[in-house]
């Protein structure tokens, strides 16, 4: 039988090696003892919007604390934070078959390029999760969202394809992923907004002066990509270039077109708020740092991008976290014209 690994339990991790292990599949979860010590006592709950909802028993899966737990994977999916990707792929380097399969769940551009550098005998391929996982807590890990895994077409897939396919996760293949990876990462520069402003994703996206933030940083976002020559793909009903028009909206028309956008559970919050929360390093670097460093490489800036990873950088030394709409919305404009 194949053998998977996901190399980081956590939300992304504990859901899709659930739903694996749900399905049939032998799967390995590798992640911290604290989660080691949940799953011994509750069992493992997946769960999603739909009405999807299976509890494994410890005996359906194997957990583990070390990378070592991969030696025998033939397919490795790698979902820690992208903080942590250059450590997990050090230990995993020391372990992996050599005919492995290592796939990047993981949001930002790089992740993948990260793994290959530690393993290069493997093939490591980008992938991108659409939907939101959120941790409820005693073992439960619950999909919010919808969305198909999206991932590098490679042949060596066709091995695992059904896998995923019977755990009602169906690898939707690209030749190029990186137009989808852009385009989900325009959307993800809201993360550090989010968490700057200390609010949950619903209240924050229903104020103007937030989503002006998020407009200027998708603006320039797309006006690097555009001079970059990389053209997002389209992930939402609206298409990239018109998400701004329609952030900057005022908030009665906004409430009304934008409907959907607003379509939030009332508590959610972004990871990056989590992570600034928990005190963890946040993947700004991963996010709006891509678009300041892709800048770089053409010869442009991007002031607005990186004023939002100064913000957070600061947030996460002890700086302010509570960003007031128009203070954050004047900050940037000013980044804007420096
Ligand atoms: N959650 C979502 O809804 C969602 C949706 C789409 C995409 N994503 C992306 O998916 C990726 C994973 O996000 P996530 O929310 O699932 O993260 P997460 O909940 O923090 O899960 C990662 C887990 O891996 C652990 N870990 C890190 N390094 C490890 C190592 N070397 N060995 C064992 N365990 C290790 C982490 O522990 P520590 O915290 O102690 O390091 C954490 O428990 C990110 O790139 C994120 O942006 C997330």
């Amino acid at each position: 039988m194949t053998k998977i690994a996901v190399m980081g339990a956590g939300s992304i991790g504990c859901y899709v090696g659930g739903r694996l292990a749900a399905a049939g599949a032998a799967v390995v979860l590798i992640g911290r003892e604290r989660l080691a010590r949940e799953l011994a006592a509750h069992g493992l709950t997946v769960t999603d919007y739909r009405g999807y909802s299976a509890t494994l028993g410890s005996g359906r899966f194997t957990y583990a604390t070390t990378a070592a737990a991969a030696a025998h994977a033939d397919l490795v999916l790698v979902t820690v934070k992208s903080a942590g990707t250059a450590g997990a792929a050090q230990e995993l380097a020391g372990t992996l078959r050599d005919d492995a399969v290592v796939v990047s769940l993981q949001n930002g551009i790089g992740n993948a390029g990260t793994l290959r550098a530690s393993l290069p005998a493997q093939t490591v391929l980008a992938g991108m999760v659409p939907f939101n996982v959120v941790q409820r807590g005693d073992g439960a890990f619950h999909q919010g969202t919808e969305g198909e895994l999206e991932v590098e077409r490679h042949a060596r897939l066709d091995a695992f394809a059904p896998a995923f396919a019977r755990a009602g996760l169906p690898l939707v293949q690209h030749d190029d992923l990186r137009p989808v990876q852009w385009a989900k990462l325009l959307l993800n520069l809201n993360n550090p907004i989010n968490a700057l402003s200390d609010l949950p994703l619903k209240t924050q996206l229903s104020q103007r002066a937030y989503r002006r933030c998020l407009a200027l940083a998708q603006r320039e976002g797309l006006d690097v990509l555009a001079a970059a020559g990389i053209r997002p793909a389209q992930l939402t009903r609206v298409p990239p270039h018109w998400i701004p028009r329609v952030l900057a909206l005022p908030d009665v028309l906004f409430r009304v077109i934008a409907a959907g956008m607003l379509a939030i559970d009332p508590l959610a919050r972004s990871s990056m708020w989590e992570d600034l929360q928990a005190q963890r390093a946040t993947e700004v670097d991963w996010i709006n740092g891509e678009i300041v460093a892709l800048a770089e490489r053409i010869g442009r800036s991007a002031p607005v991008n990186a004023r939002l990873v100064a913000l957070v950088h600061a947030a996460e030394q002890g700086g302010p976290r509570r960003w007031e709409g128009r203070a954050l919305l004047e900050a940037l404009s000013r980044g804007d014209h420096a």
